[in-house]
């Protein structure tokens, strides 16, 4: 069976490889067929690669090759990768995709597109790189009302702030080496200011609830603004940082969905999560909590995802619907500062006396070196938007969410 695939950067690169070296094992899955790599569209040029008679500059080339029934998108972006992938569906072939960007914005026309053409369009690989999370979490859980996911979704921050904690290295270096790892978006302020895990949260949120989740109605806060001396008041509280994506069921017509750096107790299962490591907690009401963990970000790890959903279109000539969403109302998904009620690290310049007077219980919080004049502590459970009306009166110097998995 031929296939194409779309984008030969990291991702691309490692489907191909992927599917070359593994063509012992492949035609077993499939029911004894070969994949064969038939085009790669790239617009670059690759003169010292092997399959340089692969290459091609014209979408066309694809698009009008009868042969070629599956499409890998590896692209990555919105355009022309939308574009792309609707004139694939449209003319019958399937398609599988990396591409969170894409699929967090147009994943409800893209889903249904591919159901009025009776094709797939699979995205394992959009979430959690090579965990397996998207097909787990719509038919594995199945029977469960979710109650709340929480994610580790960025390799690349998880990367840093793991380097922050364990070795106290400089943020600019842990970026450096995750981009060098490969492990970074090409923009790499999608990874650090929270965009590439709020794309990641609302393909879970539209999943989980079936109703399409926007990176418009995500809050989203990304983990420039943490520092060495938050992590050090944090691990003194028995704690660490992690950027997460939340989701919480509150309503059949509303869901909260925010990305933030949150402190995660050591007691959690997230805290332990290291490195360029994923994890999602999934919450469901007759399972508890289960959690899903491995490698979220990586040439093979997500070329593995992609390479399986390639598989099952092969194996699934006919159609088989497994995922789909419909439409949210404009108010779907709430305000979490007005609605969300949690724990709070705050670090400020200001007297114990001064934060005693404002808040009934805190618990204070220590490090090494720290100034007579500033102070940390941990809040008692209120809104964000409470506790920032407690602190109008305080030279804040950050505040961090305290995550309750
Ligand atoms: N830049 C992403 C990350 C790649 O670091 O997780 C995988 O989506």
């Amino acid at each position: 069976m031929k296939v194409a695939v779309m984008g030969y950067g990291t991702v691309g690169s490692g489907v191909v490889e992927v599917i070359e070296t593994h063509s012992d094992i492949i035609p077993k899955k499939i029911g004894g067929d070969t994949l064969e790599v038939a085009h790669i569209l790239d617009l670059r040029d690759f003169p010292q690669d092997p399959h340089k008679d692969l290459f091609t500059k014209d979408f066309n080339d694809i698009l009008n090759d009868p042969e070629v029934k599956i499409v890998a998108e590896t692209m990555g972006g919105v355009n022309p990768a939308f574009d792309f992938t609707i004139k694939l569906l449209k003319a019958g072939k399937s398609v599988v995709t990396s591409n969170k960007e894409l699929v967090a914005q147009k994943g409800l026309e893209l889903l249904q597109a591919a159901e009025e053409s009776g094709t797939n369009y699979l995205f394992e690989a959009s979430v959690g790189g090579g965990i397996p999370i998207i097909r787990p979490l719509t038919q594995c859980l199945a029977a469960n009302h979710i109650e709340g996911v929480a994610g580790i979704l960025n390799g690349t921050t998880n990367f840093i702030l793991t380097m922050m904690i364990e070795k106290g290295m400089s943020f600019a270096d842990a970026l450096k080496i995750a981009q060098d790892k490969g492990y970074a978006e090409k923009d790499p302020t999608a990874d650090v200011e929270g965009h590439d895990a709020c794309r990641k949260v609302c393909i879970l949120a539209s999943l989980a609830f079936g109703k399409h989740v926007y990176p418009s109605q995500v809050e989203t806060e990304g983990i420039s603004n943490i520092t060495l001396e938050d992590v050090s008041y944090i691990n003194s509280a028995g704690g660490v940082i992690k950027l997460l994506g939340q989701i919480k069921y509150i309503s059949d017509d509303k869901i909260a969905a925010f990305v933030s750096p949150a402190v995660v107790y050591n007691g959690s299962q997230l805290a332990s999560v290291k490195d360029v490591f994923n994890a999602i907690l999934v919450r469901g009401d007759a399972v508890g909590d289960v959690c899903f963990y491995g490698p979220g970000a990586g040439k093979l790890p997500t070329a593995s995802a992609v390479v399986a959903d390639v598989i099952d279109c092969a194996k699934h000539t006919e159609r088989k619907k497994i995922f789909g969403w419909g439409c949210g109302d404009e108010d779907y998904v709430v305000d979490y500062k007005d609605s969300i009620k949690m724990q709070f690290y705050v670090r400020a310049k200001a007297s114990c006396a001064q934060i005693n007077g404002i808040f009934s219980e805190v618990k204070y919080l220590s490090r090494k070196g720290q100034p007579s004049d500033e102070v940390a502590f941990i809040t008692d459970v209120m809104t964000e938007n409470e506790l920032n009306n407690n602190l109008k009166n305080i030279e804040v110097i950050n505040t961090i969410k305290v995550t309750n998995y």
